[in-house]
């Protein structure tokens, strides 16, 4: 536990910064690296907690990796020569890990056993079990429970065809992973898209997949290949430092080198549609994934509605989003985001207790929240609730707030955003 105070200055928001790469994308290349045949070189890699935990649990089935700052190279074992972990499988706190993992190892010709710190070993985990079980995996909790610790036997999978219930990348990756390892193909239909990064990385890495509108076919006994992966800014980490700029009055901000694919930049929808003013330069494409750079500058904001199809383009951000609406005149209402009771902590109830104890003027409702702005923000002591973008919120509230924010532990930032702190010193001038 490390207490953090933050106390308020009345500097700008400026300058032009890179953040850390992007953690979905940093999982798919470790996981693909790993399992593809041949060496692959990662680029900007993001040394986060929870790709740690990915690294660990493929170094434990065998897989060299040689580490150079942010720069990985992965000595792939190929798709089936993986071999069986001495130890259980430990994952932490990453949902990432955790459910693209289980596809993997329910494809594998041996036993594991996995678990999670906490708060994973509470998240649902049948929303993956369910469909792999259908596929033929042999996946078991205690008791007959569906959350971690979890043990996985070796089961032949075949191909299935399955609408997904929940909108989550995570499930879906998981399902198309499990696939390479299916005797024919495997299809999956989402309710409104996710990000993409899985079916993008796997086209990269040589598989067989083929995308229709909402729909992801994979061939069955895919292999994978070796290819270099540049992973862009992750503009989940962005989104913190771009809502600074939003709320503090003459700040003017460029982030360069962030991940744009669209199944992500609801954020950026947000801030235009409140009335933010962003510019996006330079442009281009690598692995498949849109990046550039994104120039935000102060401007009045106003409060929108926040609902449907935009929701999985956004969920990461809603915590600072909701920080962002205490600054936007008029209200602001978040729908269609119950997911967010299933993340790392119930972040409905973290967001309203937080911004609460600042000084905002916000309610939590079953799937959202509404949030009355314009408030001024007081301070206070608040709890980080033991989440990365909670704990990253309160420090961002701490730019706008009249008194001090005293937040009760700053360890889980390391989670998605290491030298958060040494960021949001260099651009506040
Ligand atoms: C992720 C998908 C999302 C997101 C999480 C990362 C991924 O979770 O919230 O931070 O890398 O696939 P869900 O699939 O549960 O929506």
């Amino acid at each position: 536990m490390a207490e953090k105070i933050l106390t308020p200055n009345n500097h700008i928001i400026s300058g032009v910064i890179e953040v850390p790469g992007d953690k979905s994308i940093s999982h798919r290349a470790i996981i693909m690296g790993s399992i593809a045949n041949g060496t692959t070189e990662v680029s900007n890699f993001l040394n986060g907690e929870d790709c740690m935990r990915t690294i660990d649990v493929f170094e434990s089935m065998g897989v060299k990796f040689e580490k150079n700052g942010t720069n990985i190279t992965i000595h792939g074992k190929g798709i089936k020569s993986l071999k069986k972990p001495a130890e259980e499988l430990y994952f932490g706190n990453s949902g990432t890990t955790a459910r693209l993992l289980l596809g993997v190892l329910a494809g594998l010709p041996f036993q594991t056993t996995v678990a999670g710190d906490e708060s994973l070993s509470k998240r649902p985990m049948n929303r993956v079990i369910l469909p792999l079980r259908e596929m033929g995996a042999r996946i078991n909790g205690k008791d007959g429970s569906e959350v971690l610790p979890l043990r996985i036997e070796h089961g032949q999978l075949t191909g299935i065809q399955y609408k997904l219930p929940v909108k989550s990348a995570q499930v879906k990756s998981a399902i198309l992973l499990a696939g390479l390892y299916a005797a024919n193909s495997t299809e999956v239909i989402e309710p409104t898209p996710t990000r993409d990064h899985t079916e993008h990385m796997l086209k990269a890495f040589g598989a067989d997949i083929e995308r229709n509108g909402l729909s992801t076919k994979i061939s069955g006994d895919n292999s994978l290949y070796a290819t270099n992966v540049t992973v862009p800014g992750d503009i989940s980490s962005a989104a913190f430092l771009l809502t600074g700029a939003a709320i503090v009055p003459n700040s003017r901000l460029t982030i360069r080198r962030v991940g744009l694919n669209e199944t992500r930049t609801g954020i950026i929808d947000v801030l235009i549609e409140m009335g933010s003013a962003i510019e996006i330069t330079n442009s281009s494409i690598v692995n498949g994934e849109l990046i550039g750079d994104v120039t935000i500058t102060y401007t009045k904001l106003r409060g929108i509605n926040i609902e449907g199809e935009i929701i999985p383009r956004l969920i990461d951000e809603i915590p600072i989003i909701a920080l962002l609406a205490t600054q936007a005149e008029g209200t602001t209402i978040i729908k269609d985001a119950e997911e967010l009771r299933y993340k790392e902590t119930d972040r409905i109830h973290a967001v309203t207790d937080v911004l609460t104890k600042l000084g905002a003027a916000i309610e939590g409702t079953a799937d959202g929240m509404i949030i009355h702005g314009k408030t001024p923000l007081s301070g206070g002591e608040v709890s980080g609730y033991h989440d990365h973008r909670i704990a990253m919120m309160a420090s961002i509230a701490s730019l706008i707030t009249t008194g001090e924010v005293v937040l009760d532990d700053d360890s889980s930032i390391n989670i998605s955003y290491p030298g958060f702190f040494q960021h949001l010193d260099q651009v506040q001038n």
